[in-house]
């Protein structure tokens, strides 16, 4: 056995978001897109795993484990759920979450935007309208005045990259659904400004707070002819936000899986008209940016000899170290933080194999001088995974929703003796 040992201070965590966990998210663009007719969503949100009410004993289940930190989001569509109107009660309800989060011990990491938006925001026209950025900045505000110095680490805007794909150039089905370059581009300026309207406006209520961005990043992999379509790729769903994070205070990466594009010819050449033209459109694009591997496309029992994870994800744990070298390539010195690396799987045996396939990748990272200061899992329990509903197990603690019991699995236990420790123990020597 050898033992990996992290520097002092690596901080260990686990996260989730709110309309992921919380459940009633009813005032949000996310509900009303997974009702809507039409739409890609397989199941409702609904109660998710009542997170809302059962914060308590959720953060201190996470807390009892080993974990130093917990990563969860605040939601914008409850606190102010009418334009202008900010709702006491919810950021009281904040408040406590994060009271108890310190009461624990663990160190509140707040995420400000993670995807959904206020039903009102999404009328005026989601990260369409000029307005977004301002008003996101106000909300803002009222978070960040109303948990005081009670919280040291914001992530403004999670995974802006995914979310411009997702829900304006028609990539993932995400709302508002809207489609076509002009509209990922327009989105991508209002995702960057609200971004940087937050940072300022964190940096000014409170100097001190480490403010960053959180970014989906994949480990893309080319042959000569799939390069065109691998820089294009990473261009618009990742380094225009990683441009935008050059005076943040920490870079948060998430990442899951690598893709491969091992192309014949280069067609990179072919890409503004065809994305211009339609219907080529979603089929390469989607092929390109699905996060999945373009010469083995996903299928249920795909016999490509490529281990799969439920998302139809390459089972791939040290992709993350590859998405962190480059970052530090991008942006030298700056430190990062992975904010989110996990997996979706029925065998939880699985998971603790990614767990120390991504970290043994990731000490290695460290040992190279790439200042890499903590390690959040997702997630800490099962959730709703977005339009692919509640069959996509990620968590370190299951959940049956029927009953809203948790359950902690083994990786739980082993993630979280790694916390503990602060090392992770790998065979040979
Ligand atoms: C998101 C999470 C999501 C996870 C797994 C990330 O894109 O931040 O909300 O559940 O990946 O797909």
């Amino acid at each position: 056995m050898t033992e990996l040992v992290f520097p002092a201070g690596f901080m260990w965590g686990t996260a989730t978001a709110a309309h992921q966990v919380e459940g009633g998210n009813s005032n949000s663009d996310w509900w009303e897109w997974e009702l809507r007719p039409g739409t890609p969503c397989k199941e409702p949100s609904g109660t998710a795993i009542d997170h809302y009410a059962r914060y308590e004993s959720d953060i201190s289940m996470i807390a009892g484990l080993g974990f130093g930190t917990y990563r969860f989001s605040v939601e914008w569509a409850r606190i102010e759920p009418t334009e202008g109107v900010f709702d006491e009660a919810q950021l009281e309800h904040y408040r406590s979450t994060v009271a108890a989060v310190r009461r624990c011990n663990l160190v509140p990491m707040v995420t400000l935007n993670h995807f959904t938006l206020p039903l009102w925001v999404a009328q005026k026209g989601s990260w369409l309208a000029d307005e977004t950025p301002r008003l996101f900045e106000r909300y803002v505000r009222r978070v960040v005045e109303a948990l005081g110095d009670s919280v040291d680490w914001y992530c403004t805007i999670n995974e802006p990259g995914i979310v411009g794909i997702g829900g304006y150039l028609g990539m993932l089905g995400f709302p508002p659904g809207a489609r076509g370059l002009s509209s990922w581009r327009r989105a991508a300026d209002g995702l960057i400004a609200g971004h940087r309207r937050a940072r300022a406006a964190v940096k000014e209520l409170r100097p001190g707070a480490k403010v960053g961005q959180t970014h989906a990043m994949i480990e893309w992999e080319s042959n000569a002819g799939g390069r065109p379509i691998m820089a294009f790729s990473r261009r618009i769903a990742e380094d225009v936000y990683l441009e935008a994070s050059k005076e943040d205070d920490f870079i948060g990466v998430q990442t899951y899986t690598r893709v491969q594009l091992n192309l014949a010819r280069p067609i990179g050449w072919l890409m503004r008209p065809v994305l211009a033209a339609g219907p080529l459109t979603r089929i390469m694009v989607s092929a390109m940016l699905s996060r999945t591997n373009l010469s083995t496309p996903p299928q249920p029992n795909p016999d490509d000899g490529v281990r799969r994870t439920q998302m139809g994800y390459e089972f791939r744990p040290q992709a993350v170290a590859a998405t962190v070298r480059r970052v530090a390539e991008l942006l030298p010195g700056k430190p990062i933080i992975v904010t989110e690396h996990g997996l979706a799987t029925a065998n939880d045996a699985e998971r603790i194999e990614f767990i120390s396939g991504g970290l043994a990748a990731l000490h290695d990272v460290i040992s190279d001088g790439i200042p890499l200061g903590g390690y959040i899992h997702w997630s800490a329990f099962d959730n709703f995974e977005w339009d692919r509903g509640y069959s996509m197990t990620f968590g370190l603690i299951g959940v049956d929703r029927a009953t809203q019991e948790r359950t902690v699995r083994p990786s739980a236990r082993f993630l979280g003796e790694i916390a503990r420790k602060n090392r992770l123990e790998v065979a040979g020597s």
